[in-house]
């Protein structure tokens, strides 16, 4: 079931687009460090961190890892290893193996310069709709259309809120939003206008009762991390990652974990690419 598409007139668009530029101006996120810049490595790193990790976290380490590997064809010659250190704390690693694989890309395939087109952005490892639309809107300034869950918030809050009172009401599709955020960008500074919106949609749960996102069909709640197969295949990846190489005993003996989880989870990241198995020996690839 699906809620129904709003067909905004003009004053409305308009009354909105004014109340969303409003809050920016006087409670926009002004000195986000990737706000700062148009270089696309820059914010593509900052769009990759952002898309599964808090602004908090983000804020310390993607400082530390534009030290690191401050262009993206340091980033292509860097070891892996050091790649995932540097990642560390950050949680779901396929991301940096996915940055790291798209710089490699980047060097052979673009002569070491992202590209611009939506095309080729989706074509690079790791880069979905949502990545390939907010680089082209914020290095290039592009009037992209493209939505992440503080977009997502704006709109089903902003337009759908009256459907949504009772109980049984229908789940609101990205379908049904898609076309409310073409209608509504504004094409004249689009890189300032989904600033703008993110801002107002993670401030949006401190005024709310309820977490408007609840209404969408994409809806996921998040697991806990403790005592998760996620915990521990951080653990297993950072192991192996200081150690650079290890058998299933060796790993399973320092972290104090069943044997047999412990193969299952380095099987997995030789299965991901992460690592390479040879005779008993784990080993992070190059
Ligand atoms: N500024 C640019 N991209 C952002 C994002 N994904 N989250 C928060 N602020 C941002």
């Amino acid at each position: 079931m699906t809620a129904k598409p709003p067909n905004p007139r003009r004053a409305q668009i308009e009354a909105f687009q004014a109340q969303i530029w409003a809050f920016y101006g006087h409670s926009g996120r002004h000195n986000l460090p990737w706000r700062g810049t148009s270089n696309a490595y820059k914010i593509l790193v900052s769009e990759v961190m952002l898309q599964q990790t808090q602004v908090s976290r983000v804020l310390e380490k993607y400082p530390e890892f534009l030290r690191a590997f401050p262009t993206i064809k340091a980033l292509a010659e860097a070891p892996l290893t050091h790649v995932l250190a540097a990642w560390q704390g950050m949680g779901y690693n396929r991301r940096a193996l996915a940055i790291k694989r798209l710089a490699e890309e980047v060097a052979t395939k673009h002569k070491g310069k992202i590209p611009r087109s939506r095309a080729e952005l989706e074509a690079l490892p790791g880069i979905g709709s949502y990545t390939a639309g907010a680089v082209r809107a914020f290095a290039f300034n592009e009037p992209e259309v493209f939505i992440e869950t503080n977009i997502r918030r704006v709109f089903i809050h902003h337009f759908f809120s009256s459907q949504l009172g009772h109980p049984m009401s229908k789940l609101v599709g990205d379908k049904e939003i898609m076309p409310l955020v073409e209608m509504t960008l504004d094409r004249t500074r689009p890189r300032e206008w989904y600033w703008a919106l993110m801002d107002y949609g993670s401030h949006l749960p401190k005024i709310t009762k309820s977490n408007p996102n609840k209404k969408s069909k994409h809806y996921v709640q998040q697991k806990p991390f403790e005592g998760s197969h996620r915990q521990v295949r951080g653990k297993v990846l950072k192991f192996l990652t200081a150690k650079g190489k290890c058998t299933v005993a060796s790993c399973a003996k320092e972290l104090e974990l069943n044997p047999e989880k412990t193969k299952g989870v380095l099987g997995e990241l030789v299965h991901e690419s992460f690592a390479i198995l040879t005779g008993k020996t784990y080993a992070i690839r190059h």
